[in-house]
């Protein structure tokens, strides 16, 4: 019985994933789904948000991989088979995470969107710099891809706070926990980095109330997922100037309607969801590794936990 694996992705590059995952299995048999004659050659879906009932197809699958860190678009769809569903854990895609986070960052903390402003009326403007010491950085979510980026900006010299569902230690970095300490971590909060996952106990988390307890003037990075935070109270408080300016690169409804009153906003930057993506070159190897140990009998590594979502 030949082995297929089932490609479907409308972001990446198929025929470099098809490659390299060939080079590290050769017997393996990749192919996008309109290639398929048989559908029961199928034992494994390497995916970035297929369609509806696209799992329905595959009688014999064995492994769902996600191509992506966040897996909120698998988990909450009602034709996923039971079966092992798997994420990218790649040390690269944080990397990359951290660049955006620490990019965005820096840019607020040595106001550059200031400079840019005072650039294009040719005034010299001069402010002195803050020490980054003084300027106080949330992070919400320290999974893989949060403490990454809180490492880099606590490296930087950064006051770091986290904020995360269960307890974590970081050294360099004052971590929070749970929900009843929630006010207390944003009240600080110069600077917000949402890293969270989309799971039922983080969508709709940061309402106009929570938005409110930023202190006056904070800047919001949100390079998780959008409906972590109320669309609709982010563009009131960016309106408002409670919130003094956003960095957002994930929308409650990708890609962002023409009409959305963010695109106009001055203080706000839009990036198109590219943060971190999935890098074929770092994580094909996790992907064949993870297809030898099921071919072996053996558990696959970065299960998703279906039922927590992430
Ligand atoms: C991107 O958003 C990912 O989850 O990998």
């Amino acid at each position: 019985m030949r082995d297929i694996l089932v490609f479907y992705s409308d972001f990446d590059n198929y025929s470099q994933w098809k490659q390299l995952l060939q080079r590290e299995l050769p017997d393996l048999d990749v192919r996008r789904a309109e290639d398929i004659e048989d559908p029961s050659q199928v034992r494994y879906a390497l995916v970035w948000k297929p369609p509806i009932r696209f799992f329905h197809r595959w009688p014999n699958l064995e492994l769902v991989i996600n191509l992506g860190a966040g897996v909120d678009a698998l988990v909450s769809r009602d034709d996923l088979p039971d079966v092992a569903v798997t994420r990218l854990s790649d040390p690269n895609m944080a990397r990359m995470m951290a660049g955006y986070v620490l990019f965005a960052v820096l840019r607020y903390a040595r106001e550059i969107p200031f400079f840019e402003r005072m650039q294009r009326e040719a005034q010299w403007c001069y402010r002195h710099p803050r020490s980054p010491e003084t300027l106080r950085i949330g992070v919400m979510g320290l999974g893989e891809l949060g403490k990454r980026a809180a490492e880099e900006l606590a490296r930087q010299g950064f006051s770091v706070a986290g904020w995360s569902r269960s307890p974590k230690r970081l050294e360099g970095i004052e971590c929070y926990h749970g929900l009843d300490s929630l006010s207390a971590f944003l009240t600080d909060c110069e600077i917000l980095v949402v890293m969270l996952p989309s799971t039922p106990d983080t969508r709709g988390l940061l309402d106009a109330e929570r938005l409110a307890a930023l202190p006056r003037g904070a800047r919001l990075i949100n390079v998780s997922r959008g409906d972590i935070i109320d669309e609709t109270a982010l563009i009131e408080q960016l309106q408002s100037g409670h919130l003094g300016a956003a960095t957002l690169d994930v929308f409650a409804k990708e890609p962002l309607e023409v009409s959305s009153p963010l695109w106009g906003m001055q203080q706000v930057l839009i990036t198109p969801h590219l943060a971190s993506v999935a890098l074929p070159d770092s994580a094909a190897a996790q992907i064949a590794e993870n297809i030898r140990r099921l071919r072996q009998g053996k558990p696959p590594h970065h299960r998703v936990d279906l039922q927590r979502g992430y």
